[in-house]
């Protein structure tokens, strides 16, 4: 039987242009800056994890995480709650949108429970799970909301927070990274419902959503 040669490739050389490109060839052209690497996120997410089951030691911890933005920050912590000292960690999942598919926010808030609230709630130890804080009304309202429900606490980790577009006075228990105002997309926050999954925090170019 007669081998078949597996195909060659001539040597090739990269130009400084070519293995730039090379080298960020994961990152869409869109992305601009890699803000926080996984890893860095990771790290963090850690110490958050470890400060939370410091401070909940003993508590019936119900962890809410706010869809959609939420989701992989709220897998991430979880998983890291549960292994830093409270493998007994409930989740819930809350449902809020401000700002649809715009870059700005639009300052009203609607929320769904998901089925949640009251009977889940009551006496327990709520911990709010966002994305970012931007304006602040989105977790004013939800945890005011869950407040009302009859939490034992209602506290809130956030793993962005843009202090400087405040428009309600609001502070997270627990922050990741405090960020300028950028817009970022990656690790659950998107552009118009992409970039969510990227595995890092990224800024976005600004021609990307300015036209
Ligand atoms: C984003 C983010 C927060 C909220 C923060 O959600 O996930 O929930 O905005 O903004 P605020 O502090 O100005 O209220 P978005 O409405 O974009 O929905 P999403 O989570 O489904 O992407």
């Amino acid at each position: 039987m007669r081998a078949i040669a597996a195909p060659t490739r001539p040597p090739q050389t990269l130009s400084v242009r070519e293995a730039a490109h090379k080298l960020r060839k994961d990152i869409p052209d869109d992305i601009e800056e890699v803000l926080f690497t996984s890893s860095e996120v990771q790290a963090r997410v850690r110490e958050l994890a470890r400060d939370i089951c410091r401070d909940y030691a003993g508590k019936d911890l119900i962890v809410v995480g706010v869809l959609k933005g939420a989701f992989i920050f709220m897998s991430d912590l979880t998983r890291a709650i549960a292994e830093e000292g409270i493998p007994s960690v409930r989740i819930d999942f809350v449902k809020a949108s401000s700002y649809g598919s715009s870059s700005v926010s639009a300052g009203s808030v609607a929320v769904d429970l998901c089925g949640s609230g009251p009977t889940r709630w009551s006496g327990r130890h709520v911990l709010l799970v966002e994305d970012i804080i931007d304006s602040g009304n989105t977790l004013r309202r939800l945890a005011a909301d869950v407040a009302g429900c009859g939490a034992a606490s209602v506290r809130v980790v956030a793993l962005l927070d843009k202090k400087g577009r405040r428009q309600v006075d609001f502070e997270a228990d627990y922050t990741g990274f405090a960020i300028d105002d950028r817009f970022i997309v990656g690790y659950g926050l998107d552009y118009a419902e992409t970039y969510r999954c990227l595995p890092y925090v990224a800024v976005l170019r600004p021609e990307a959503y300015s036209h």
